[in-house]
């Protein structure tokens, strides 16, 4: 029988054939600079989202692995937008593309990204495929505002936090595992089902995503460790620090979100050290991870099941 990573890997072979044909415009730059974000190593999760789900139900593969492109489109044209929001410099491993070609052509290109994952999925031609990604898309664009909004709030809670990840993240990826459904026939019930998933798994990833970010080594992540706490965005490590510490511990908090730049993150970290800020925040992602499996207990059995449960299981020990 096929590994995980071998099954993974002829799906990212097929998918990658497909973004290239896909990428083409008639103005140079906007294929330069889409192609150097897009070919510039990310990890592929939400198409393999798409295809994994799609197959667990007898796979319609042409419909399928269009599908998975409109994701990666829309996923980056959110990276090329939060870049320029959040003014990083540096993701996967490499410059932005805010820091390479400036904000005006990332924004841009970014728009080309969510209008062309529009045009295949007319391509498709699904209404409920249309209405989910309809709905995904805006979904995101109001959690990068209510987080924005919420930018240097020390009052921010559990619940809200919660609230702005499953939009600004998992909407997107429970999108990705419900289309691979509607696309192979899935019944309501199953679609559903993988829906529910795909909301565990975003919101697990997005939780971990932002443990790396004080836990995390620049060179495995890809990113910057402490852009978080440099742009005083206040999340799950810092709400658990913030209700248990000393009224000392508080006030370095607060003073690291509230100052410019990533000044005091030696001491946020050693806080969170003492605090178990980091093993509450993982074990709340490994919560999200056993329920994102109990939602797929009625797919039936297959090697591309497994590799779902492998994809869950793998954004809770992920260092990238
Ligand atoms: C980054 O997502 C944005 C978050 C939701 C944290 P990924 O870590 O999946 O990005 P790439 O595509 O692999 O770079
Ligand atoms: C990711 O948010 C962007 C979206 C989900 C739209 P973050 O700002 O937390 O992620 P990174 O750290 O830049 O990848
Ligand atoms: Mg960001
Ligand atoms: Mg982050």
């Amino acid at each position: 029988m096929k590994s995980s990573s071998s099954i993974t890997n002829d799906l990212l072979l097929r998918l990658n054939e497909e973004i290239g044909a896909q990428l083409v415009s008639q103005v140079p730059l906007v294929g330069e600079v889409a192609r150097y974000t897009i070919d510039s190593g990310g990890k592929r999760l939400r198409p393999i989202l798409v295809l994994l789900s799609a197959a667990s139900l007898g796979y319609e593969e042409r419909r399928a692995v269009q599908l998975a492109v409109a994701i990666e489109f829309v996923h980056t044209a959110t990276l090329l937008h939060d870049d320029v929001v959040d003014s990083s410099a540096v993701r996967r491993g490499m410059s932005t593309a805010n820091e390479r070609f400036g904000n005006a052509a990332a924004v841009l290109v970014g728009d080309f990204l969510y209008s062309r994952a529009f045009q295949i999925m007319v391509d498709v031609g699904e209404s409920d495929v249309f209405r989910i990604m309809a709905d995904a898309t805006n979904a995101i664009s109001e959690g990068e505002v209510l987080q924005l909004a919420n930018v240097q709030n020390c009052k921010l809670t559990v619940g809200s936090y919660f609230e702005m990840i499953r939009a600004k993240t998992s909407r997107l990826f429970d999108a990705a595992a419900m289309l691979g459904g509607i696309v192979s026939g899935g019944s309501k019930e199953i679609v559903t089902d993988l829906g529910r998933y795909g909301t565990h798994v975003g919101t697990a990833f997005q939780i971990v995503d932002d443990i790396l970010d004080y836990d995390g080594a620049e060179s495995e992540i890809g990113k910057k460790p402490g852009d978080d706490l440099a742009e005083g965005k206040v999340t799950l490590p810092v709400i658990h620090a913030l209700e248990h510490g000393s009224r000392g511990d508080v006030k370095v908090i607060q003073e690291a979100i509230l100052a410019d730049g990533a000044s005091g993150l030696a001491s946020v970290v050693d806080i969170f050290r003492k605090l178990g800020s980091l093993d509450y925040s993982r074990e709340l992602a490994q919560k999200e991870i056993a329920s994102a499996e109990q939602s797929i207990s009625s797919l039936p059995e297959s090697p591309f099941k497994g590799c779902m449960i492998d994809l869950a299981r793998n954004s809770l020990s992920r260092i990238n």
